[in-house]
């Protein structure tokens, strides 16, 4: 299981798909009607669709897998009985699969059958995306159902955040403790800590400081600078994200406690809580389609 991309709606799409390409540092890769892909220098033939729309929400958050792992799903979901229905994917790639809504609107798209392109240099493009992190009312409740539902693991738990995993690394998504539910931040790995440290002084050559950052988080340990995008969301540079074995002991928000004054490893920069809060209010989730069965095959 492999997270691949995320697909917005929004007002002004050709103008946000212009800041990540020519300030953020990412490359387009398509525009298909009203829709701009971006892509990384990875093999993922798009990691954000920008669809242009009257008002800003999320339309989906998408992972690949292997065809075995969507019949799990199929039958994990059917079982939790949530909202969902089968797709066939219209985007850059294709595929076949199924899309799910969680508790708090988080939709989640799952495909198999996806093609992928060939990596392109780039020492300033993210290669992928690292995680989404959303905004939850009940965070704890929504780590159990991705456990339960959908076969995700826990990774660790904070005072602020549940990590979860679909894989070898940390997370690959999170939710906050946040007290009403929205997408909280696009995360993008980079080659390495140079990379992020580039695109620090990328955005700062056009006026823009990090909201937080640069730092390094405890669980995951990855390197972090978060920025309030333009166009609205909070979107982070990061790397080095730790990768656990299977048998990862989730740590409990007691096991994850700083010394006074501090909220990350290094220490050296604020955290502009009251600006990163309000961006995180802009996407909120929004689903246009019905559930159906999932057993039943789209033509
Ligand atoms: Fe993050």
């Amino acid at each position: 299981m492999k997270l691949r991309s995320i697909e917005l709606a929004l007002p002004h799409a050709a103008e946000a798909a212009a800041f990540l390409t020519g300030i953020w540092g990412m490359a387009s890769a398509e525009v298909r009607g009203q829709t701009h892909y971006l892509r990384g220098s990875g093999p993922f033939p798009y990691l954000v669709a920008l669809e242009e729309s009257a008002e800003a929400y999320v339309r989906s958050t998408t992972f690949t897998c292997a065809r075995e792992r969507l019949e799990e799903l199929k039958v994990s979901v059917t079982r939790a009985n949530l909202p969902a229905r089968p797709v066939t994917s219209d985007d850059p790639g294709g595929g076949r699969g199924i899309i799910v809504e969680l508790a708090e609107g988080e939709l989640l798209r799952f495909l198999t059958d996806t093609s992928e392109v060939a990596p392109i240099e780039g020492k300033d493009l993210p290669v992928k995306l690292t995680h989404i992190v959303f905004n939850a009312t009940d965070a704890e409740a929504t780590g159990t159902l991705i456990e339960q539902a959908l076969g995700f693991r826990v990774s660790d738990r904070t005072k602020g955040m549940v990590f979860v995993r679909c894989n070898e690394s940390h997370h690959s998504t999170a939710f906050a403790r946040a007290g009403f539910s929205s997408l909280n931040h696009i995360a993008f790995e980079m080659a390495d800590m140079d990379a992020v440290m580039r695109g620090i002084g990328r955005l700062r050559d056009h006026g823009m400081v990090p909201a937080w950052g640069p730092g390094r988080h405890g669980p995951g340990a990855n390197v972090f600078a978060y920025f309030i995008a333009p166009f609205g969301p909070v979107i982070e540079f990061s790397t080095a994200v730790e990768k656990v074995p299977e048998d990862y002991q989730p740590g409990a928000p007691e096991d994850w406690t700083w010394p006074e004054g501090r909220i990350d490893q290094w220490g050296m920069s604020d955290k502009d809580f009251a600006g990163l809060r309000a961006a995180e209010e802009k996407f909120r989730h929004r689903r246009d389609w019905g559930p159906q069965p999932l057993n039943e095959e789209q033509a």
